[in-house]
């Protein structure tokens, strides 16, 4: 298939330096040859403009919402830059970066879609709103902010209102919720599979479970956005919020397996690697590993 690749240089959603480096530090190590595999072809369009924004200013648009406008427009750049590509029927490939980038992918893709459903494979929800974040990091909203709840300026980026319906929203792999996402997420009943459901059920049972309620609605696309801190903390020292009990590198790649392998999969996030907090390149490694399998099931 035709993919284009779109990096997201960004660290303001997580507040830690390191995240802008992610799509450079890929591509170098050969992200385009991986998902290409010899079969696709991936048009790199270069990254998303990321302005320098001194720390100084992190609360100048916003008291709990650090980097506020910044974030507003990288992405809505994004957001654009996945809708046109979808336009041209190339899957988009967003690769970040932090996880606040999803705000922009989710609202380009729901654009192009009349009902797009949300995997988020993740240790986190990253569902809180202003007022639930203990942190005031944009990488923590981008699913409230698509399901229509948070701050105006990111609910109604690139175009007017909510971006998916909670019917629609799968989060897989969470075992860090903070208590507002979990109010939230029950207030909304969103479909939730946590380390704890995995592990006193199956991972297999969730995932089958999952495929089976998107092939049973009505949905017409799948966003999946794959933040790899849902990996255990052992396997990803190069991420900025690292947890423990999370998933192996085989449970990973069968989680990948089902889902790109469903084809129902109909665009992408990647985020969350942090080549300046990496040991060894343990973690840079274990994502191209992760890249070249994702290429094989494209
Ligand atoms: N729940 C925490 C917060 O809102 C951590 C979020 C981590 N998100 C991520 N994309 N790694 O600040
Ligand atoms: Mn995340
Ligand atoms: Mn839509
Ligand atoms: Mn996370």
């Amino acid at each position: 298939m035709d993919i284009n690749l779109i990096g997201v240089p960004v660290q303001y959603g997580c507040d830690k330096d390191g995240s802008q480096e992610g799509p450079g530090r890929l591509r170098e190590l050969g992200i385009k040859e991986a998902l290409e595999n010899n079969r696709n072809t991936v048009y790199d369009m270069g990254n998303i403009f990321v302005p320098n924004i001194l720390p100084d200013l992190k609360y100048k648009w916003h008291k709990k919402m650090k980097y506020l406008n910044p974030l507003v427009e990288i992405n809505k750049n994004l957001a654009h830059m996945v809708y046109c590509s979808l336009s041209a029927n190339c899957f988009p490939f967003v690769v970040g970066g932090d996880h606040s980038l999803g705000i922009g992918s989710i609202a380009g893709a729901s654009k192009y879609f009349d009902e797009m459903a949300v995997i988020w494979v993740d240790a986190h929800g990253d569902i809180n709103d202003l007022e639930t974040s203990p942190s005031g990091n944009i990488h923590g909203m981008p699913l409230a902010a698509s399901l229509g709840v948070g701050h105006s300026s990111i609910t109604n980026l690139y175009y007017e209102g909510r971006k998916i319906k909670p019917e629609n929203v799968y989060i897989l792999g969470a075992r860090d919720l903070d208590p507002g996402e979990i109010r939230l997420i029950e207030k909304l009943n969103i479909n939730l599979y946590t380390i704890d459901y995995i592990n006193s059920n199956s991972l297999d049972g969730a995932v089958k479970e999952i495929l089976s309620k998107l092939k049973t609605s009505n949905v017409d696309s799948v966003h999946l956005s794959f933040d790899i801190d849902v990996f255990d903390e052992s396997l990803v020292p190069g991420t900025g919020t690292p947890v423990k009990d999370g998933l192996s590198f085989d449970e990973g790649r069968y989680v990948l397996d089902e889902f790109m392998g469903s084809k129902l999969i109909t665009s992408m996030d990647f985020v969350e690697l942090n080549p300046a907090l990496d040991q060894d390149n343990k973690t840079e490694i274990l994502c191209m590993d992760i890249l070249r399998f994702i290429g094989e099931l494209l």
